[in-house]
């Protein structure tokens, strides 16, 4: 048999038989059959080898053609087949619009996420921006820096979570505030300083309404005139704001804090009928006052520790919890329940992250 011959068999075998494959599989076997290394293409191929220059003249251009003619051949059966295993699926996948639409169960925003988020807008329209810091925090940053040194009754009211003592003999501790930003913050460049702080906190605690990992904010103020007219103003609209009431009491009560000088906490005018908080005064025999955050103007010995002229800068500082914040805003009685996960608790509490109505609430309407 010539070589010609012997390609034309070999096409017309492969041929009927790429026509035959009706799967992707059997397509598959038949190209390894026709193309593999151990098929009759390759077989004749190495036999260009044996022959002389003029055999090799007219067999060479003759199996390169049977090769491309047969890939060519099964390219399409393959294209043809995919085709239809497509259209098989389409035909048989048909999507009912008109069938019921499933219960879905949609993420939604926790009680202290909502409220940070509510918190940091109200400052963000004052100009604060957000800074951040490490849940894990150096003694100094967390204490000393802040006015706070070793022997300080302070650090036995922090109940620290103290990490193993380094080989310096320093520990780490897990911030038992936010203020170690504030010192991040001015050790970290030149005033003016307008920022907020929001944050993890931990201290060794655990009742209804303390756990040992809790939310604080804190905000931070400095420039060269700032002044307790600006703390004042900034805490009084913040307040009505977050509360929702526009008249709301605010009293500024002097306290005591290391790192600020002097210091106050503010209390909220509220009412507490019935057991059940409401921020304002109604003019009642039962209008109270609620504390809700520490204050101060930052201590000229916290400026000079992060490397700031007292007598060049001055600023205020103020630190709140989130968690309570939000037990208030939205009746939440027992703070353990916010770190729980307990999925009905948080069907509850939680708030929806778009307030848009979904396709399934808008037609069973
Ligand atoms: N760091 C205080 C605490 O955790 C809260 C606080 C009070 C922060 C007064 C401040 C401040 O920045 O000025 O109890």
């Amino acid at each position: 048999m010539t070589i010609s011959e012997t390609a034309a068999r070999v096409r017309e075998e492969f041929t009927a038989a790429i026509a035959d494959a009706v799967t992707l599989e059997t397509l598959e076997q038949v190209r390894v059959a026709a193309l593999g290394k151990k098929g009759p293409v390759s077989d004749l191929m190495r036999g260009l080898g044996g022959m002389s220059p003029e055999e090799r003249k007219e067999a060479g251009p003759l199996l390169n053609n049977l090769k491309r003619e047969l890939g060519k051949a099964i390219e399409a059966r393959r294209g043809a087949l995919k085709k239809a295993a497509l259209d098989a699926r389409l035909v048989e996948e048909r999507i009912d619009v008109t069938a019921p639409v499933r219960p879905e169960t949609v993420g939604s925003v926790h009680p202290v996420s909502q409220v940070l988020d509510e918190i940091t807008e109200i400052f963000a329209d004052m100009g604060l921006e957000v800074a951040e810091g490490p849940d894990i925090e150096t003694d100094f940053n967390n204490f000393t820096a802040l006015n706070i040194p070793p022997e300080h009754p302070a650090r036995q009211m922090h109940d620290t979570f103290y990490f193993p003592e380094q080989d310096d003999g320093s520990k780490l501790v897990l911030r038992t505030h936010t203020s170690p930003v504030q010192i991040r913050t001015m050790m970290g460049g030149p005033p003016p300083y307008r920022i907020v702080i929001p944050g993890r906190t931990y201290r060794c605690d655990y009742d209804m309404t303390h756990t040992p990992m809790f939310h604080q904010i804190e905000g931070l103020v400095v420039d060269r005139e700032t002044h307790m007219g600006h703390l004042k103003g900034c805490l009084i609209d913040f307040t009505r704001a977050f509360f929702e009431v526009a008249d709301l009491p605010l009293r500024f009560r002097p306290s005591y804090f290391p790192f600020t000088e002097p210091s106050a906490e503010v209390d909220i005018g509220c009412t507490t009928s019935g057991g059940k908080f409401r921020a304002g005064h109604q003019g009642n025999d039962d209008d109270g006052w609620m504390e809700i955050l520490g204050c101060g103007m930052v201590h000229s010995r916290v400026l000079a520790n992060c490397g700031l002229d007292p007598g060049e800068y001055q600023g205020f500082a103020f630190g709140m919890g989130i968690d309570r914040l939000a037990m208030l805003k939205y009746g939440i009685l027992d703070l353990r329940a916010f770190f729980d996960s307990d999925l009905r608790w948080l069907r509850h509490y939680s708030f929806a992250a778009l307030d848009l109505p979904s396709l399934g609430q808008g037609l069973s309407r």
